[in-house]
């Protein structure tokens, strides 16, 4: 990042910009009212889940095909969100849907193992270096049960999570995410606030937050937990932060979190569930050459299908092969969802398709921060592989107070508005990286670096 003094941007004009924009979207998306009226009739908030929700309303999609998305009124976007980063295959990619699709006609469900479980589970053992896997249905399931291993794997009850990350919406994780800046609490002592409304009090106080790439911090503050008697069972965290943006760890940071996890005999997760199959082969895992004793999967791994997974080492899974933790649910290992991310795994995501991912990525990156620069904007461009972001932030954000201190949401809302109303699909009204699949193109990516250069003429102009 350069040390120029960015440009000073005019909050009435952004202000402007938005109502504008705003309105032509509106415009754009009457299908989308529409379907908005009859949805909030039944489905709560006229959604499947928050996530989704959109004020005035939210954009429904009608179909996808490779790196494109419809929605109901027509209008074709590049998509970008990919399904909150799940879909880096893109979208019917024809492996994965041949696979389904032979799948569908032979049971889709018998809550017994198959085979391609069994293959899955030892491509995901070659490619993350850990020996014992299991399944689940989602991101959330996969930290909740990781969590549950750890604990039972310790005998401890307390554990540790980076200050701002998210970890899935059950309750151990759903703490210290999304604070307001003056909540934060004090470096060496951040506050245990539940997310949200429903939480008990008793169970955020089990789950201490430190700050990213901040190993001292860690340090100190699991030292403190020792001397009270309350001794962490695991560590929980992304090795590179998503969901504000994306923070990379600093050099030497995961190094001195997996050598202090150990001398403390604290389980080290990696939720890969963002990271995993779409930075590397074998996720951050790999890219960052740093092993965890655990890793959880989900959203790529299934394709576009509702799976996840669990790997560890054989330490740590005793406690599973052994009977004492029930790692369990109905439809863990589903046939569809394992064909699926069999086809994904063997077919779609190999060395060539990530070469073209990072050769993508690069496209972004350097197109994006060129935009920043010629317009002296207040921001920077940050990459890993698939993944990407344009920060909005006059220095470079390393951790949740520093991402919370120059946070822009009146940038982030018409930067979205921006894409939309130019064909790129992304996140409303979050924080959210881009996510590129195998199948978008260079030209793809030309169409987002566009409208972000339309923005910024816009905005300095
Ligand atoms: C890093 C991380 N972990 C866990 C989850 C939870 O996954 P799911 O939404 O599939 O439950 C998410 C979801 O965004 C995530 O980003």
């Amino acid at each position: 990042m350069s040390t120029r003094t960015p440009v000073v941007l005019d909050r009435a004009r952004i202000a402007e910009l938005t109502a504008r924009e705003g309105a032509r979207l509106d415009d754009r998306t009457r299908a989308s009212a529409a379907m908005y009226e009859r949805a909030r009739q039944t489905l709560s908030g006229g959604v499947a889940s928050s996530y989704q929700a959109r004020s005035p309303w939210p954009i429904y999609l009608d179909r996808g095909q490779g790196a494109h998305v419809w929605d109901v009124d027509g209008n074709r976007m590049v998509d970008f969100h990919n399904g909150f980063g799940s879909m880096v295959q893109g979208h019917a990619h024809p492996a994965i849907s041949a696979a389904v699709r032979d799948r569908l006609d032979l049971g889709t469900h018998f809550a017994a193992p198959t085979e391609d479980a069994v293959v899955v589970a030892e491509e995901l053992k070659r490619r993350f270096g850990l020996p014992r896997w299991r399944y689940v249905n989602s991101g959330s399931e996969a930290t909740m049960d990781a969590i549950r291993i750890a604990r039972a794997h310790t005998g401890r009850e307390t554990i540790v999570k980076i200050f701002g990350s998210y970890h899935g919406h059950h309750d151990y994780v759903m703490v210290s995410i999304g604070v307001p800046y003056d909540q934060i609490g004090d470096r060496d002592n951040l506050a245990s606030l539940p997310y949200g409304a429903g939480i008990p009090q008793s169970v955020a106080d089990l789950t201490i937050a430190v700050p990213f790439n901040d190993a001292a911090a860690m340090e100190r503050r699991i030292e403190r937990l020792v001397a009270e008697g309350r001794a962490p069972a695991c560590v929980i965290m992304e090795a590179a932060m998503m969901n504000l943006g994306i923070v990379l760890p600093e050099p030497g940071y995961l190094e001195a979190v997996r050598e202090i996890t150990r001398r403390h005999g604290i389980v080290l997760i990696f939720d890969e569930v963002k990271t995993g199959l779409c930075i590397a082969a074998g996720g951050a895992t790999e890219r960052f050459g740093v092993r965890p004793d655990m890793v959880t999967l989900a959203k790529a791994l299934g394709g576009g299908l509702p799976t996840g997974a669990i790997g560890g080492t054989e330490e740590v899974f005793e406690v599973v092969e052994n009977g004492s933790v029930y790692q369990v649910g109905t439809y863990n290992g589903n046939p569809l969802g394992v064909a699926a991310a069999r086809a994904s795994l063997l077919e779609v995501m190999t060395p060539e398709a990530y070469a073209h991912l990072d050769k993508l990525n690069d496209h972004m990156v350097t197109g994006c921060q060129a935009v920043v620069d010629r317009h002296n904007l207040p921001g920077y461009a940050v990459g890993v592989a698939s993944k990407g972001c344009v920060t909005f932030a006059p220095e470079r954000i390393v951790d949740y107070e520093t991402f919370k201190q120059h946070q822009d949401g009146e940038l982030a809302d018409l930067a979205w508005l921006y894409n939309l109303n130019r064909g790129v699909f992304m996140t409303p009204g979050r924080e959210e990286e881009w996510t590129l699949s195998v199948q978008h193109t260079v030209e793809d990516c030309d169409v987002f670096i566009a409208a972000f250069e339309e923005l910024a003429v816009d905005l300095t102009g």
